[in-house]
Formats: structure tokens, C-alpha cells, sequence
């Protein structure tokens, strides 16, 4: 397949279930796909979502989190050799040092299923419903050393319902996490 000119290098860390990652897979392989996946790391081997990227050739390994820094620095020397330009956290359960963050030099986003800066961390969907918050919603933000605190780029709202519990909540949430993250990530290419 021909590619699109100027197609972008970006890798993708993870730590489990993989949607995301499956969803960003999908929209690299359309034909006017702005980004190409060259790498998926996991901080745990057996991330279900290894398979994903495995299945579509795209290189993934598992990196075993023995300490931060032994797995920043293999990871550090991944992104430079393929060529990254732009790190996606998507369900990466493990906080970036600030010297990794300063080592690679590019830009490093996440998702984040809330409506930052409400609920930083776990247990988003569960808050929101404790609190009778009439909506939720996922994030899209810049990646600092502080949990979930990095500039905004982009959020969209999730209407919560009586009906709703935090499994029902989660399912709407990620559904939306699915289609705004390939369009972000293709609007943040595009400005890079
Ligand atoms: C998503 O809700 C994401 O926002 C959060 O972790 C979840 C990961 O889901 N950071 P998945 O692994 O992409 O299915």
C-alpha cells in the first residue's frame, strides 16, 4: 500500500486491555492515515493488547518494569530508533519520569477517561457516579510527570444517566475515547 506523504512515526504504551490501542491500529491503516504505528511497548509482558499489535506486524515487546529506570532507558533507546515522533499513552498504568520525559524530547499525550481536572487517577467512572455528576467524559492531555495534570488538549463530554452504573459508564466513555484519540492524535501530527 502506497503510503501518505509526510505519514508520521508514533508509538504506543500500554499496560493491559489494549482497545485503544486496537482502535489506533484501525485508523494507521486507512490510506490517508497521518500516522504510522512503529512500536507498542507494554510495561507487562502479558498485556492483553501485545496481541493487537502483533496481529497487524507492528513491533511490541513487553518490557518487564524491574525499576523506572531500566524500563525508561530501554524504552528511550526504542523511540530513537524508530524514529518517534510522538509518544501515545493509552491505558499505561506507570507515571514517566521527568528525565524521560526531558531524554526524548518529543511530545508524549495521554487519555484519560473523566472530564480533567476532575478525577486524576483510578476509579474515574465510579467518582463521577458517587458524586451524581451529571456528565463525564475522556481527556486527551499533554503528559508531565505529574498524574494526569498536563495541559489539555482536548475533552469530550458523556452524558451520565439515571440508568448508569460504572461498568455502563466505562463502555460509553471508552467508545468515545475510541473515535476522538486516532483524530487528536492526527490534529496534534498535523501542528507538530
Ligand atoms: C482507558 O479508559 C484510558 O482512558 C485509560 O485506561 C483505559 C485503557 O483502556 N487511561 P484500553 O486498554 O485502551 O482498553
Amino acid at each position: 500500500m502506497e503510503e501518505y506523504p509526510g505519514r508520521k512515526n508514533i508509538a504506543v504504551m500500554i499496560s493491559g486491555k489494549g482497545s485503544n490501542l486496537k482502535s489506533l491500529i484501525k485508523h494507521s491503516k486507512k490510506k490517508n492515515s497521518l500516522f504510522k504505528i512503529v512500536l507498542v511497548i507494554s510495561n507487562n509482558p502479558d498485556a492483553y493488547g501485545l496481541k493487537f499489535a502483533s496481529q497487524s506486524g507492528i513491533k511490541n515487546l513487553g518490557i518487564k518494569f524491574k525499576s523506572k529506570t531500566y524500563f525508561e532507558n530501554r524504552s528511550l533507546k526504542l523511540l530513537k530508533k524508530h524514529n518517534v515522533d510522538l509518544l501515545c499513552l493509552a491505558g499505561f498504568m506507570k507515571i514517566l519520569s521527568n528525565s524521560f520525559i526531558k531524554k526524548f524530547s518529543k511530545l508524549i499525550i495521554n487519555i484519560h477517561p473523566s472530564l480533567l481536572p476532575k478525577y486524576k487517577g483510578l476509579n474515574t467512572h465510579e467518582r463521577a457516579i458517587k458524586n451524581k455528576d451529571k456528565y463525564s467524559g475522556a481527556s486527551i492531555h499533554k503528559v508531565t510527570q505529574k498524574l494526569d495534570s498536563g495541559k489539555i488538549i482536548f475533552q469530550k463530554k458523556v452524558k451520565i444517566l439515571k440508568s448508569d452504573n460504572a461498568e455502563s459508564l466505562k463502555k460509553k466513555i471508552l467508545k468515545v475515547e475510541h473515535e476522538i484519540y486516532p483524530k487528536v492524535i492526527t490534529k496534534v501530527l498535523t501542528n507538530l
